[in-house]
């Protein structure tokens, strides 16, 4: 039997109160916050889950506590005031900061790799680098510290100005996603230079970038949770970061995913951990920057196999919610494992064999600027649906009322026996929420059919 995987929490009520169970912090606001938040309330060995600054959906999950991710000193107090046993860091930005390492060197638990090993994902110049020094399928590319140098290098190669240049410009740092330009033609290509490197859009982040080949095909997420030597590969995912159907309009964060996608077989899946996942995990040891936490395959599915757009150091959002809808195992156990250095002693968790897709509703002008502050109504009718969950990102609660107060605000997520009964539970609930200028994409999941 299928495991009631729309309320997990159920079966840990129990069990939370006679064991001494561990205090957990996790830190960020998203809805990959509010499903770990969610799947770690659910573990047997959870007494008390803490989120900061978590959303509307973390404190009914959870308990919110209201100190921002970015400040260090604030969550280092928390966490001593409160006897947290083990901190889970969900977004980039503190691991990349160094959240991870200043929490151990005070003795506290942290899962996530160190900012050392963030790099991966902080700097896309380390991370490819890496890749080619280890052998590993990924976009040709060549690095450049100055837009002059970069803009000859595209007028040397492509000499012809209506010529088509099949390049993607990407800023070296961190750009919350958005330092990313695909372009086709000479122009877009000079702009997007100017854009990272001349006018500096993306501040520092613009200091390095890099010019890469364009690849062609499907692309995928492949996350594993791993301690440094043992590797647990989840299923595969697929995100949708452009904001419109049929993947038209500007990036986003991600519209929406599903989990698993046959776009990945087996075989696919065997050859992305023997040429990816393993490869990357020994040349991190072999750098002395040993990686514990979740690495994260962004992968184009090329006609010449799977290569890597990029690497993540966390569980992707929305990809997360998902996943963990369909994971039946203990995280928590999963986790504390990975701090220990012994993910090898655990069993693998089991997965739901239904799959699960996961719908985001954005605010009126997201991924641009958007409207806040709007009351979201109906989320009690959606939770009644069975097989569904939604999980909060930019929400808040004020008064009685949850408003948005983020671009991305609810994951609209549910389990089915196909693709498209998973796919059709999700859309019923998003019918059931509503505030002004709600949207959502129509077509989550469709690339799988
Ligand atoms: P990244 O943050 O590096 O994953 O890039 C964001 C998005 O840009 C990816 O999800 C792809 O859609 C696209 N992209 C990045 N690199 C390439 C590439 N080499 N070829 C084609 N598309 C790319
Ligand atoms: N869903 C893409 C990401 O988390 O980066």
């Amino acid at each position: 039997m299928p495991q009631d995987t729309a309320s997990p929490s159920s079966a840990a009520a129990s069990t939370a109160n006679d064991a001494p169970g561990k205090t957990v912090l996790i830190v960020g606001n998203g809805g990959r916050e509010h499903a770990l938040a969610w799947k770690i309330a659910a573990s047997p060995r959870a007494a008390k889950v803490f989120v900061a600054p978590g959303n509307a959906g973390t404190a009914v999950d959870a308990t919110n506590v209201p100190i921002e991710a970015s400040d260090k000193e604030g969550i280092l107090r928390f966490v001593k005031e409160n006897q947290v046993d083990l901190v889970v860091v969900g977004p980039e930005a503190p691991l990349v900061a160094g959240l991870v390492d200043d929490l151990q060197a005070a003795g506290i638990r942290a899962f996530g790799p160190s900012a050392a090993a963030a790099e991966l994902e902080g700097s896309k110049v380390f991370c490819k680098n890496l890749l080619r020094s280890a052998n590993i399928p990924t976009a040709d590319y060549q690095t450049f510290r100055t837009a002059s140098d970069a803009s000859r290098f595209i007028k040397d190669r492509y000499p012809d100005a209506n010529q088509a240049v099949p390049v993607v410009v990407k800023a070296d740092g961190l750009a919350a996603g958005k330092g990313v330009i695909v372009c086709a033609t000479r122009s877009e290509a000079l702009d997007a230079i100017n854009r990272i490197a001349g006018v500096r859009e993306f501040g520092e982040a613009g200091n390095t970038l890099i010019i890469e080949e364009r690849l062609e095909g499907q692309e995928a997420s492949v996350l594993a949770i791993t301690d440094g030597e043992t590797i647990l590969t989840l299923p595969a995912a697929q995100d949708h970061k452009p904001a419109y159907d049929g993947d038209t309009g500007p990036n986003t964060g991600g519209m929406g995913a599903y989990c698993p996608t046959p776009l990945v077989d087996a075989e696919m899946m065997a050859k992305v951990e023997r040429d990816i996942l393993v490869p990357v995990v020994h040349a991190m040891k072999r750098s002395r920057r040993p990686f514990r936490g979740v690495l994260y395959a962004g992968l184009m599915l090329t006609s010449a196999g799977p290569k890597v757009l990029e690497f993540n150091v966390r569980f992707g959002d929305p990809e997360c919610q998902p996943l963990l809808m369909r994971m039946q195992g203990d995280l928590l156990e999963i986790i504390e494992a990975v701090t220990e250095g012994r993910l090898g002693e655990v069993e693998p968790p089991g997965w739901d064999e239904r799959p699960s897709i996961c719908v985001v509703m954005a605010s009126e002008g997201y991924p641009g600027d958007y409207e806040k502050g709007r009351e979201i109504k109906g989320l009690e009718r959606a939770a009644e649906l069975p097989e569904v969950k939604v999980f909060h990102a930019g929400t808040q609660q004020v008064g009685g009322k949850v408003i948005n107060s983020g671009g991305r605000v609810l994951g609209v997520t549910a389990i089915g026996n196909s693709i498209s009964a998973a796919k059709l539970q999700a859309y019923k609930a998003v019918r059931e929420i509503r505030w002004p200028g709600a949207w959502c994409r129509k077509d989550i999941s469709d690339k799988a059919l």
